[in-house]
């Protein structure tokens, strides 16, 4: 398994100002920004990306102010499937020493969360064979096999906007970047 690396989500206080100074100053483009949370009111995450290769380079939550002390959120890493989800899920697992492990369906991807020994935020995903607007924030279950976890993912998320195969989307998304 090779661990490619993703994007980071970070806390921030102005999401405004910061979506705006790298939109306009560093290039990126809002992808997507909803709240944190859809079902329950709460602070907003804005997603940018300048590549056409993915949804996301950078999150901003809106959550920095009197919270955590740190901006960083998490770290991310990419690998080629679910097997090699949930077998890094395994090895958290007897290992032993990584914290709050769990499993979220983005929609757009099957992850898994957790802290390393120093409480920083790291997701292992890879991507499901669909799109969604994002955030989606749902658990499913390690033990699901794929076809199993495909058919809940359409389930769950197939009457959501945006959602659509995610050949589709990076096609939309490249020509948005103006790639080809
Ligand atoms: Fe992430």
């Amino acid at each position: 398994m090779k661990l490619r690396w993703s994007h980071a989500v970070i806390y921030v206080r102005d999401l405004n100002e910061m979506v705006s100074f790298y939109t306009d100053a560093l290039g990126f483009q809002v992808s997507d920004r909803g709240e944190l949370d859809p079902n329950n009111s709460s602070p907003e995450i804005a997603f940018l990306s300048q590549v056409g290769s993915d949804h996301h380079q950078i999150a901003f939550a809106a959550v920095r102010g009197d919270g955590p002390s740190t901006t960083l959120d998490h770290m991310a890493f990419r690998v080629d499937n679910l097997a090699e989800v949930k077998a890094m899920a395994e090895k958290l697992t007897a290992d032993g020493r990584a914290t709050g492990l769990h499993a979220v369906n983005h929609g757009n991807a099957w992850s898994i969360y957790f802290k390393d020994p120093e409480d920083n935020g790291l997701e292992v995903f890879c991507d499901s064979p669909w799109a969604v607007q994002q955030p989606q924030i749902q658990p499913w279950d390690l033990a699901m096999t794929e076809e199993e976890l495909r058919a809940n993912t359409e389930e769950q998320f197939g009457k959501e906007a945006g959602f659509m195969p995610v050949d589709e989307f990076y096609t939309a998304h490249r020509r948005r970047l103006g790639e080809k």
